[in-house]
């Protein structure tokens, strides 16, 4: 027996053993007060919950709006996480909204939740292209004052946070949306003038070249060193499954170490779409596993920062269903099985010099709110349902 079967024929033994047991306290005058014996229920008695199942391989997240964790965390389905990502407020346009005015109310609370319920935080992320507060997309800034902007709200947000946060990622999304192999062999590979242009956006590489993200990371390296902080420095993007672009990832990697600057884990964001699997899985998996085996043996950690798996094959593409399809549904869930099996296989930390997978983190909870979801289509991402049952997916991460 393996997988879902197995787990769940441990959980219903592991409650059935408790019930004969508490039956007998109770005869025996025992168990009148559950809460109070001084006994914890037996471990495997948690073992539906995910981050009990994959305790020996990494930590299972999800990313939460400060508005919709209370609900979740009532439904049971929170229980589920050893991590959570902030899925905004730890950004910088909600952190520091006017200059040098730092306001830290939403990310504390969540902070707070997260110590309470024996929970890590993931602290999502100090320098982006984009999110950014209007007083910083608009200021005039030449490079030396874009470097002093960002050595301040890194400093301030990481001395803030200490090791309430066991990694940030320092950079997100510094390379082009594509890389092609041209660019890849000229090394035009950074993000920047139409890329990186919009509302709240900041052309950080325009302003400073490569030097924005050497500055970043050894200022992260810096605050780290002298508050002695336990935290883990990350450079976070998305495709980075692309042959191209995950070379360019090593690009940035090199970068900061021929300078001597530290980095300690690379962030696959992991937003999929089924369709790009279901024309050719094993092609779509050894993409993805390529890049887990690249990063991890250059010594990184790599986590899945930001997993979700779109069920159309774009953005605007209309709406098909109104509910999720049993076949789509079940082809969902073996994707999910799969990326998992993947990191899996990579998660243990005593290959000798090389890195492992520490973490997989949904982007969101369950499909009632999802980024995702747009006017063209309602969208289901996630491994938890609209009405928060389990999905497939779920059914099928366990299933190992
Ligand atoms: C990017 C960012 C996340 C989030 C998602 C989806 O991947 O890193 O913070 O904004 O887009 O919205």
């Amino acid at each position: 027996m393996k997988g879902p079967a197995k787990q769940l024929m441990k959980f219903v033994c592991a409650a059935m053993a408790s019930a004969m047991v508490c039956t007998a306290f109770v005869t025996l005058g025992g168990c009148t007060d559950p809460e109070g014996n001084g006994k914890e229920p037996p471990a495997v008695l948690q073992s539906h919950y995910l981050r009990d199942i994959y305790e020996d391989y990494f930590s299972v997240g999800a990313a939460v709006l400060s508005g919709n964790y209370a609900r979740y965390d009532e439904a049971g389905l929170m229980a589920h996480f050893s991590s959570i990502t902030a899925e905004n407020e730890m950004k910088w346009r909600f952190l520091e909204p006017a200059e040098g005015d730092f306001s830290y109310e939403a990310a504390d609370e969540l902070v707070s939740w997260a110590e309470e319920h024996d929970t890590a935080v993931r602290g999502h992320c100090l320098v982006w292209y984009k999110s950014l507060p209007a007083w910083l997309a608009e200021k005039e800034m030449d490079r030396e004052e874009a470097l002093a902007v960002l050595d301040r709200h890194i400093t301030e947000v990481m001395t803030h946070f200490g090791d309430s946060v066991y990694v940030w990622d320092v950079v997100n999304e510094a390379l082009h949306n594509s890389v092609t192999a041209a660019q890849l062999a000229s090394g035009d590979i950074w993000r920047t003038g139409q890329e990186a242009s919009g509302d709240g956006c900041v052309d950080w590489y325009g302003l400073c070249g490569v030097d924005f993200i050497k500055e970043a990371f050894r200022t992260a390296a810096r605050v780290r060193d002298e508050l002695g902080l336990d935290v883990k420095l990350f450079y976070n993007d998305y495709s980075l499954n692309n042959p191209n672009k995950r070379m360019a990832a090593v690009k940035l990697v090199e970068t900061l170490r021929a300078d001597g600057i530290p980095i300690d884990g690379i962030g696959m964001q992991a937003h999929y779409r089924l369709p790009s699997y279901t024309a050719d899985p094993e092609g779509f998996m050894k993409n993805f596993e390529d890049s887990v085996k690249t990063f991890t043996d250059l010594g990184l950690e790599v986590q899945i920062t930001e997993l979700d798996l779109c069920v159309y094959a774009s953005n605007d593409t209309p709406q098909a269903f109104d509910a999720l399809p049993l076949d789509v549904e079940i082809a969902q869930a073996e994707m999910y099985a799969d990326l998992f099996s993947v990191c899996r296989k990579y998660a243990d930390p005593k290959r000798e010099g090389k890195g492992a997978v520490t973490n997989i983190t949904t982007w969101g909870v369950a499909d009632d709110h999802t980024w995702a979801t747009n006017s063209a289509h309602r969208e289901y991402p996630l491994i938890f349902a609209r009405d928060y049952s389990e999905k497939r997916a779920y059914t099928e991460i366990i299933d190992f």
